[in-house]
């Protein structure tokens, strides 16, 4: 899709916020840090649209980015942050949870694991989550201009066999070289149309 039209219509930090349109939804969800804002801002082209910050934490609340009005991405807080409460790290918790079990509106996830290394135990558990929920899902490796093109395929498999991938489509992907991101919009477009 051929972006030219954004606008952050919501954060939200309560159901009753969420947009009332019936656009389809991708949610993007990942540890903190892994490049959530920033794979949004290269989807709609944009350098900082989505707020991206090398702190993990930045984005705290469910951001519906509205784009051309046809769908919304929501931007999801990143999973393992230490630095908020215990109490606001419940709260974040279940809210990310109904929205992603209970939003019809929602077409589709994409989990984003850092290609450079091993995805973490939350990797799994999200993954694992997210399957059992049957959520259509595409598992994006990111910052893949940090690894080495002899080292891509190794970082394929890692990810593949930690995350106990069978037939979960996987796309390795860079904000800073753009590689990846036609095939992650051809399977945003294809849940579109779903
Ligand atoms: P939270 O909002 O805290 O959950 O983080 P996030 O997942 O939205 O991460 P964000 O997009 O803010 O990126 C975190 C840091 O990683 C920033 O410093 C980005 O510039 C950097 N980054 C993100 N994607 C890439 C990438 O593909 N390659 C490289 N080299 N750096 C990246
Ligand atoms: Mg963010």
């Amino acid at each position: 899709m051929e972006v030219h039209h954004v606008d952050l219509t919501i954060s939200a930090v309560a159901e009753e916020q969420y947009p009332k349109t019936d656009y389809p939804e991708i949610a993007l969800v990942g540890r903190s840090n892994v490049g959530k804002s920033s794979l949004t801002n290269v989807l709609i082209n944009r350098k900082n649209f989505a707020h991206t910050s090398s702190q993990p934490g930045k984005t705290q609340t469910l951001n519906f980015y509205n784009v051309e009005d046809q769908l919304f991405f929501v931007d999801v807080p990143g999973y393992g942050y230490a630095k908020v409460s215990k109490k606001q790290r419940e709260k974040f918790g279940k809210m990310i949870e109904t929205y992603l079990t209970t939003r019809p509106q929602l077409k589709g996830v994409i989990e984003l694991v850092d290609a450079r290394h091993a995805p973490s135990d939350d990797d799994v558990a999200m993954y694992q989550w997210l399957k059992y929920y049957q959520v259509p899902l595409l598992v994006v490796g990111t910052k893949i201009d940090k690894v080495k093109p002899s080292a891509r395929t190794k970082s394929i498999s890692q990810i593949t066999k930690t995350l106990g991938m069978t037939d979960t489509p996987l796309q390795l992907f860079s904000a800073e070289t753009k590689f990846g991101k036609d095939e992650v919009w051809q399977w945003i477009e294809a849940r579109m149309h779903d």
